[in-house]
């Protein structure tokens, strides 16, 4: 370690010591350990809130996803490197960075680990810069995975939340021609990224073929919702052209593919380095659906369940 701190760090946090409801959830001290190998310690300024920090916190997918108590969740921050373990020479105290993390977002301090991280860019805000991980990581994992081309047509359940904001993004860089579906107060949204929107619902597969006639190459199901996989296996000639992210159940019963993060590429780097190209460029648009401070985290939590979110959600720290 190159700073002073020895051993634990008391940390204030928001988090909970069993599953349940909003009601579980609140302020809590949590000794973190002095950065290990190939780790480093963030001061946190922002958190991206997902929909996994309430999946955690109920208890629903503790067969995925089993944690110890008191938890902290909290996937994605941005902050300063202020102690560094062994081994690590990428970052030194006083780096600003964002990136992933195992839990434990939701405080003023965090362990990551370094190979996770990226350099901030000065412009970049520390909010904006704690939306990006975990949407941009799974956008460009889930694109790769279905191996789409250039000029191919991808239609996307769910695109106007914070993984599909990212992932129309990278397949207009990638020239893969997307529709998308979300309710009708996005479909402005949806044209300004440059898909095609249709509404979800009953219907649907007849929307999808009048607004893509020349038929879909693969379908991307990142809402989970409405049990869209049959009608996405049908429209793309074969559940090997369907990829979910969210319906774990729907993934078994009809024999499609469901991405975890768990494959043991890198997807994470590029997805960082994609992201801030585009930023760079001028053209990251991943919009701040609201943003809470960290005290008020159930407010936040409360957003996300209701599960129309536009872009992210992220909680301020400090
Ligand atoms: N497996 C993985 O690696 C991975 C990684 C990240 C996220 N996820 C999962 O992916 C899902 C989406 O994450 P996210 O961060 O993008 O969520 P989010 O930001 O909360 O967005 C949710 C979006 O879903 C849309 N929506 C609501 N009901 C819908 C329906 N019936 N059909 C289609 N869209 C609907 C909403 O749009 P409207 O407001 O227009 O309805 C909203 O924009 C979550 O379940 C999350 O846990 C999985």
């Amino acid at each position: 370690m190159t700073d002073a701190t020895p051993g634990t760090l008391p940390t204030k946090a928001i988090g909970f010591a069993e599953y349940g409801g909003l009601d579980v959830l609140g302020p809590i001290e949590i000794e973190l350990p002095a950065p290990g190998a190939g780790q480093v310690r963030v001061a946190v300024r922002a958190v991206g809130v997902n929909p996994l920090d309430h999946k955690v916190r109920s208890g629903s997918i503790t067969e995925f996803f089993p944690v110890d108590f008191p938890a902290v969740t909290g996937y994605e921050v941005s902050g300063v490197v202020e102690a560094v373990g062994e081994g690590v020479t990428a970052w030194q105290v006083g780096d600003e960075v964002f990136g992933s993390v195992h839990g434990g977002g939701y405080a003023e301090h965090v362990l990551a680990a370094a190979d996770k991280l990226a350099r901030k860019p000065a412009a970049l805000g520390w909010e904006e810069a704690a939306a990006i991980p975990v949407a941009a990581e799974t956008a460009w994992r889930s694109l790769d995975l279905l191996g789409l081309e250039a000029g191919q047509t991808l239609l996307v359940h769910g695109a106007a939340g914070g993984v599909g904001t990212v992932v129309l993004q990278f397949a207009r860089q990638r020239g893969i021609r997307v529709v998308g579906t979300a309710s009708e107060a996005n479909h402005a949204y949806l044209r300004e990224l440059g898909a095609v929107p249709v509404v979800y619902g009953d219907g649907l597969a007849e929307r999808v073929r009048a607004a893509a006639p020349e038929g879909v190459d693969r379908v991307l199901d990142v809402a989970g919702l409405g049990d869209v996989l049959p009608l996405s296996i049908e429209l793309a000639g074969g559940a090997e052209n369907v990829l979910t992210i969210a319906d774990i159940p729907g993934s078994a019963e009809h024999g499609v593919r469901f991405t975890g993060g768990t494959e043991p590429a890198d997807y994470q780097g590029p997805a960082l380095a994609g992201a801030l190209a585009l930023h760079e460029e001028g053209g990251l648009n991943l919009p701040l659906h609201r943003v809470y401070p960290l005290a008020e985290a159930v407010e936040a939590q409360r957003e996300s369940e209701r599960g129309h979110v536009r872009g992210k959600i992220v909680l301020t720290v400090g």
